[in-house]
């Protein structure tokens, strides 16, 4: 079966729902293919925090009417060290910008809910992806249905949102690919559990074990997670490990309690963080985390896959409704300008915060000095504050 359509966009994840979107409101149309299932796509644990302005963007698009029923909204986080918690006040020190916490399985399951409303094609569980004749006018797709036939999309573009692993960047010829990585030695484990909140905020600490981070979700979920090495077996991690480290890495002298409860969900990421600036080519245009990733620890990598969105799906309104070419060729230029700053932030953060045993006593006693540094400056609060919130995205 042979499909024409304006844009074809792979990947079901925040990205590519959220350009489907998009470009419905500036009436372009759109296929979006996944390789997995719907309810795969709905039950995948990630990210928790949202910035200002992305919050606000599913408010205008009418997708935000359960999150802003269910989501937590703190007014700052904190970090922790030497057992005593520091509160960083960011509304405070942003003029007011709060950080949201919600799921983004919840973004997902509103994402794919609304779209499925509006009777948006969806390819779920599709496999064979391949793409060609990037350079040409006419891009295409090739895909195989869950149901077994072959099927191909021709489109005026390709969006390319199948997270790090799809097949998007790699069909770009290697000798092209500009790209930028750097691996961290160590990895995340997740858990979910169901017990109250223990912290009103999200805590980020650093102790001599690694790093550990306490978050929100509703109040009989708690999000938790502690630093481990990522080749780790998730069988070495026994519920009775996790919450021994929990508690000797979040403990305090202020009489702070963790609360504990029956773990239901549990894995391990390891941390990278990469930049392809090869954002484009041809017809096919790189979003999200297809592009770039980051070490979760500053809560940017599903802001900044929403945030090439914005740019890209107000480049294909600028070439549909205007004829202008300018915006597709300024895409990657005004993306990555943002995304290094995100590399920048989410690298400070995380080094700062872990403990990495190859590191030099020096290095280590720099981020001791860091974290002394941002206690005892109001400028340096500021900077996180702002950071963490997202920097100013023009929309
Ligand atoms: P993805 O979410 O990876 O979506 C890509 C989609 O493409 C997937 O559904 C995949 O199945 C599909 N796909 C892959 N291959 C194919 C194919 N061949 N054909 C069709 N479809 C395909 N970010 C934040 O902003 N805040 C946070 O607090 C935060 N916390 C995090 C915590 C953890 C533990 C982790 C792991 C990540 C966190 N992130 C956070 C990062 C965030 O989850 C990602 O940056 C985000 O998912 C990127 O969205 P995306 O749409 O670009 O890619
Ligand atoms: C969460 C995830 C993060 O990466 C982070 O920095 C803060 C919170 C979370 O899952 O809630």
């Amino acid at each position: 079966m042979i499909r024409k359509v304006q844009v074809g966009i792979i990947g079901a994840g925040p990205a590519g729902l959220l350009l489907a979107h998009l470009l419905r409101r500036q009436g372009i149309e759109s296929v979006i293919i996944e390789s997995r299932s719907r309810d795969a796509i709905e039950g995948t644990i990630r990210a928790g925090v949202l910035e200002q302005w992305f919050v606000d963007l599913l408010g205008e698009l009418g997708l935000a009417d359960r999150l802003h029923r269910e989501a937590d909204v703190h007014d700052g986080i904190s970090l922790r060290f030497n057992r005593t918690n520091h509160h960083i006040d960011v509304a405070g020190l942003t003029g007011g910008q709060r950080v949201t916490v919600y799921a983004q399985h919840e973004i997902i399951t509103d994402l794919v809910g609304a779209l499925t409303e509006l009777q948006h094609e969806i390819h779920f569980e599709v496999s064979e992806v391949s793409l060609h004749d990037l350079e040409s006018g006419r891009p295409s797709v090739k895909f195989r249905t869950k149901e077994g036939q072959d099927c191909e999309l021709q489109c005026d573009f390709i969006a390319g949102c199948d997270g790090f692993h799809g097949p998007s960047r790699t069909s770009i010829p290697a000798a092209k690919l500009r790209c930028f990585e750097k691996v961290y030695p160590f990895g995340w484990l997740g858990i979910l559990c169901n017990a109250p909140r223990s912290c009103s905020e999200v805590v980020y600490a650093r102790h001599d074990h690694g790093f550990a981070l306490a978050s929100t979700r509703t109040p009989t979920i708690q999000r938790l997670y502690v630093q481990c090495d990522p080749h780790d077996p998730l069988s070495d991690w026994s519920d009775d490990r996790v919450w021994s480290e929990l508690h000797q890495r979040l403990a305090t002298d202020d009489g702070w309690t963790l609360a504990e409860g029956p773990i239901f969900q549990k894995n391990i990421v390891s941390l990278r963080s990469f930049v392809c600036e090869t954002m484009r080519h041809g017809r096919l245009f790189l979003a999200g985390d297809a592009a770039h990733i980051v070490p979760p620890t500053g809560a940017k990598g599903l802001n900044l896959a929403a945030a090439d969105i914005v740019v890209l799906a107000r480049a294909f309104t600028a070439y549909y409704r205007e004829n202008r070419e300018d915006l597709i060729d300024g895409y990657a230029e005004t993306c990555l300008q943002r995304i290094w700053r995100g590399e920048r932030f989410s690298w400070y953060l995380t080094t700062m915060m872990h403990l990495d045993e190859g590191e030099s006593d020096f290095e280590r006693r720099i981020h001791l000095a860091d974290l002394d540094y941002l206690m005892s400056s109001t400028a340096a609060q500021h900077a996180l504050a702002e950071n963490y919130v997202g920097l100013p995205l023009q929309r």
